[in-house]
């Protein structure tokens, strides 16, 4: 059964804690948090002391995706804060190898994000080092934008790429435009973990919204 990760990019940031518990009570299994810098993406969210502050409002982990550049510099910052697990983008650190060792050094999962343009080539190397692969299904930065279908394709061919070098225990999850018409694609094309910022935040009955995507 697939993981449901809801993003609080589109929750009430006014009250966070309150929306991070309500994901949890609807039937969340982690909690994305999306921390953008205003220059790997054109748009800014926040940083390790808002995620400091909200970490007590659940057990569930925090799984933080930094669209940040040179996520090296601030990694320890987001470990300190709470995150759980860490996923920085293999556009965004040119070493992008020491990088992955730096999480994990600090005890934590380290995951790479791909953006729609960049090919699977990125993680030959690396595969064998993470626990999970991000494919973004829209370009990072916003919430609310449609699905691109292009992802499907990237998603099989990460899957066989895992496959291939038995690697099948790699989380893929997927990001951006994922609802319950999206989520039944994505899973087919071997995606496991699903992000989903709209289609949980945005509906009233977040119970019946995650009940959907799953
Ligand atoms: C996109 C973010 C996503 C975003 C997804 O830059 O990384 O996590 O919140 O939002 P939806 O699900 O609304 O497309
Ligand atoms: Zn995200």
């Amino acid at each position: 059964m697939a993981i449901i990760a809801p993003s609080i990019l589109s929750a009430d940031f006014a009250r966070l804690g309150d929306e991070i518990k309500a994901a949890e009570q609807a039937g969340a299994d982690w909690i994305h948090v999306d921390v953008m810098d205003g220059h790997f993406v054109p748009n800014l969210t926040f940083g390790p002391p808002v995620i400091a502050a909200v970490r007590s409002a659940t057990k569930l982990p925090f799984d933080v995706h930094l669209m940040i550049e040179r996520p090296e510099l601030s990694i320890p910052s987001y470990a300190a804060a709470g995150a759980d697990r860490i996923t920085v983008h293999a556009e965004a650190t040119v070493h992008l190898h020491r990088t992955i060792q730096q999480i994990k050094d600090l005890g934590l999962p380290a995951g790479v994000a791909l953006n729609p343009g960049t090919p699977l080539s990125v993680l030959e190397h690396v595969l064998g080092d993470v626990d999970l692969v991000l494919i973004m299904t829209v370009n990072p930065g916003f919430g609310g934008q449609a699905f691109i279908e292009e992802s499907l394709n990237k998603l099989r061919q990460l899957r066989k790429m895992l496959s291939d070098r038995g690697l099948d225990h790699v989380h893929v999850q997927v990001d951006g435009g994922i609802n319950s018409t999206t989520a039944k694609q994505v899973v087919e094309a071997g995606a496991n973990v699903l992000v989903a910022g709209n289609a949980v935040f945005g509906e009233r009955d977040r119970a019946a919204a995650i009940a959907a995507l799953r």
